[in-house]
């Protein structure tokens, strides 16, 4: 089994799917064996540039004509759902970017099918499987910071509710590394200086659901006695160093940045003590000379390894829907003001539940459309800075 090359198809040849392919073309154990899109140019472009002469713009005779092992879906996440139940019906292993989708009703439907196909899921949070991730994994397991208390992340200045989906989807799966899982939300959100309400509730950019909150700080607890905080807050202009994540040991503390990560071999901040950088951590077969991304690669290294293993993908689709509920359990506890235990029986999207408990349709009528751009869904919102 071990030596099996896996045949995988691109469903989807821009931004993401160039990113996706990438990897799989690097990686020894898989090899890329049809591109499909819509649109001819984006298959000729990646198409000519790793030498895939089988593209497609029909899926299912893609599919079809060349038998895949997985098919990644790298596509706007509005069409997540959709092409994840047409792809499954084939009985095929996917990968599907994140966010999984965006509701619960739509993930508990695409695991349903999946296990209805004996398929697997993978959802791509390819930063929990990258080599400051793997280098965390290595210093706890090590017993570098003892006992984990406490996680923090943050977004990277976005709107809140749509960080949240964008970005804080991959930090709450990052966070799950360690939390393992999460038991319960409690959230403030805002939206101009005040408690968001139902009239805050819009749809999001780039097609990522529903969503409200400017800015949003979410606390969690997760097993045993850890628990965590997610920021989501808007800056007045956009700032990748704030994408962070922290974790506090009883006897030290970790310290992530991407690829890069750094020790404290201590509980708590004292002006004398030094951050220590730890050493990345590379999948075997990643070659530095590589053109796909670090991460990308460590996420195809783990799905071989699953399928190798009949194992579950570290991000596993398991993993994005309880992401999911946890990003809908921030909505809900934000809207309704309590505490949510996860995981959440009514699987509806909590902030259209709100919307429609508080305000007969009449009143507040339809969601408003709004642009999908998000610069120009934020003039919408008044704001003008990005
Ligand atoms: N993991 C990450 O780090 C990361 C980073 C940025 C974006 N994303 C996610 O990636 C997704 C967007 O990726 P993108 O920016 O490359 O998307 P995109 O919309 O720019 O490109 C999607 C491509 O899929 C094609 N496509 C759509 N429907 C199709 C169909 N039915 N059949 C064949 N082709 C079809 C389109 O023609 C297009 O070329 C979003 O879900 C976003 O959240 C992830």
């Amino acid at each position: 089994m071990k030596d099996k090359i896996y045949r995988v198809a691109i469903l989807g040849c821009r931004g993401r799917g160039r990113a996706a392919a990438l990897a799989y073309h690097d990686h020894p154990r898989t090899q890329i064996v049809s591109l499909c899109d819509l649109v001819q140019e984006r298959l000729d472009n990646l198409g000519t540039e790793l030498d895939v002469p089988a593209q497609y713009t029909d899926l299912d005779q893609m599919i079809q004509e060349n038998e895949p092992d997985i098919v990644a879906i790298p596509t706007g996440t509005e069409f997540h759902y959709d092409l994840c139940m047409r792809v499954l019906e084939h009985g095929v292993h996917i990968e599907v970017e994140k966010p999984m989708c965006v509701d619960l009703i739509q993930a508990d439907a695409v695991m349903a099918k999946a296990e209805s196909k004996k398929c697997k899921v993978a959802v791509h949070h390819q930063g929990r499987v990258g080599p400051g991730m793997l280098a965390l994994q290595r210093a706890v397991d090590q017993g570098k910071i003892g006992q984990i208390r406490y996680l923090y992340g943050s977004g990277k200045g976005y709107y809140g509710g749509y960080g949240l989906m964008n970005i804080g989807t991959h930090m709450i799966n990052n966070m799950l590394r360690f939390g393992q899982q999460c038991h319960s939300v409690v959230t403030q959100a805002t939206t101009n200086g005040r408690p968001i309400q139902p009239t805050d509730v819009v749809p999001s950019p780039s097609g990522m659901g529903t969503i409200a909150g400017e800015y949003i700080s979410a606390t969690f607890q997760f097993t045993g006695n850890v628990t965590g905080t997610l920021l989501q807050h808007r800056f007045d202009q956009m700032d990748t160093s704030a994408y962070v994540m922290e974790i506090l040991g009883s006897e030290g503390r970790l310290f992530w940045k991407g690829d890069q990560a750094w020790w404290l071999p201590q509980p708590h901040y004292l002006p004398d003590r030094q951050w220590e950088a730890l050493e990345p951590v590379f999948s075997d077969d990643y070659q530095r000379g590589n053109r796909s991304d670090a991460s990308d690669f460590g996420f195809v290294d783990e799905y071989v390894r699953t399928l190798d293993d009949d194992d579950q993908h570290q991000c596993s689709g398991y993993q994005g829907r309880h992401v999911l509920e946890i990003m809908m359990g921030i909505f809900e506890s934000a809207a309704y003001g309590i505490r949510v235990d996860l995981p959440q029986k009514d699987r509806q999207h909590p902030l259209l539940r709100w919307r429609a408990d508080r305000h007969s349709n009449e009143e507040l009528g339809d969601l408003d459309l709004l642009p999908r751009d998000y610069s120009s869904w934020l003039s919408r919102q008044g704001i003008e800075r990005f």
